[in-house]
């Protein structure tokens, strides 16, 4: 049910934190996958320990920003692995934080862009390459901050993970009859290089908001993303799946 067995999977943000995490969940699975982040690095040390694992992956460095990437990222799945069934657009990050009056526009745009603009890239390019499979399954993080709590200092951010569940549902409209179905994940706190967490005081403060008391590790958000990517969730689409410790419904 949860097998991933001859699928092919483009993973952005596996460099780091989640993606990495579900880059690996999902080539254990049985799926070749493309990984993706800036840092080649990053993703190298990656490849090599999926196929120390005998899965298959490879890996392209480039900007989620630059559409000759996104459309080089699918070109690389069909090439080398035959096609694409699962997208993961999962990179991001928080951006500068600050106060709305006090917030640059290059700011925003920053932190648009690279969460929203990219992601919408991505999709753009992944579409047609996925219906040609028959359908699959398109997954966006997005995040509790912009959908049920208002974290001060996220404006942009907020604004952007809030814009990928409009995309999502969207999408799912879309192209449901076609059978793909697109869903958006939102995490609680998860213990990342991405996360806000740089001191003790702000990881009390987080692990305290949820009700599970503590932040999420990538891996157990990676087996949501398997839950989304794989025929276990076969008739889930349009949804924004939250894998957030209670941080939504928690007021203790
Ligand atoms: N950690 C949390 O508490 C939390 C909570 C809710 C949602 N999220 C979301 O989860 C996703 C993953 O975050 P994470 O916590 O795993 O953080 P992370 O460890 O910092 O990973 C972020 C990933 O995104 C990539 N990335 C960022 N900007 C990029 C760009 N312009 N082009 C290409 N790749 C880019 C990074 O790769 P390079 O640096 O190599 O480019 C890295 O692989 C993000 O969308 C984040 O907003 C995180």
């Amino acid at each position: 049910m949860f097998a991933l067995t001859n699928k092919v999977a483009v993973v952005t943000g596996a460099s780091s934190g989640i993606g990495r995490a579900t880059a690996k969940l999902f080539a254990e699975e049985g799926a070749k996958v493309v990984v993706a982040g800036r840092r080649q690095a990053e993703l190298d040390v990656l490849v090599a320990e999926i196929a120390e694992a005998e899965g298959a992956a490879i890996a392209f460095a480039g900007d989620v920003r630059d559409e000759a990437y996104a459309k080089a990222l699918v070109d690389l799945a069909v090439g080398r692995f035959g096609g694409l069934d699962i997208a993961f657009n999962n990179a991001g990050s928080v951006g500068q934080m600050g106060p709305v009056p006090d917030m640059l526009l290059e700011t925003w745009h920053e932190t648009i862009d690279t969460n929203l603009t990219g992601a919408f890239i991505g999709a753009k390019h992944q579409v047609p390459a996925l219906l040609e499979r028959g359908g699959g399954s398109l997954i966006f993080t997005s995040s509790f901050v912009g959908h049920t709590a208002g974290m001060p200092g996220m404006a942009a951010y907020a604004a952007a993970k809030a814009g990928l569940i409009g995309l999502t549902q969207v999408l799912a409209a879309e192209y449901g009859a076609q059978g793909l179905r697109v869903n958006a994940l939102l995490p609680g706190g998860t213990d990342t290089p991405g996360a806000t967490t740089t001191t003790p005081e702000a990881r009390a403060f987080v692990e305290g908001i949820h009700a599970l008391k503590r932040m999420a590790q990538p891996e157990e958000i990676a087996r949501s993303a398997l839950y989304l990517a794989s025929d276990a969730s076969s008739f889930t689409t349009g949804t924004a799946l939250f894998a957030d410790g209670g941080v939504s419904i928690n007021r203790t």
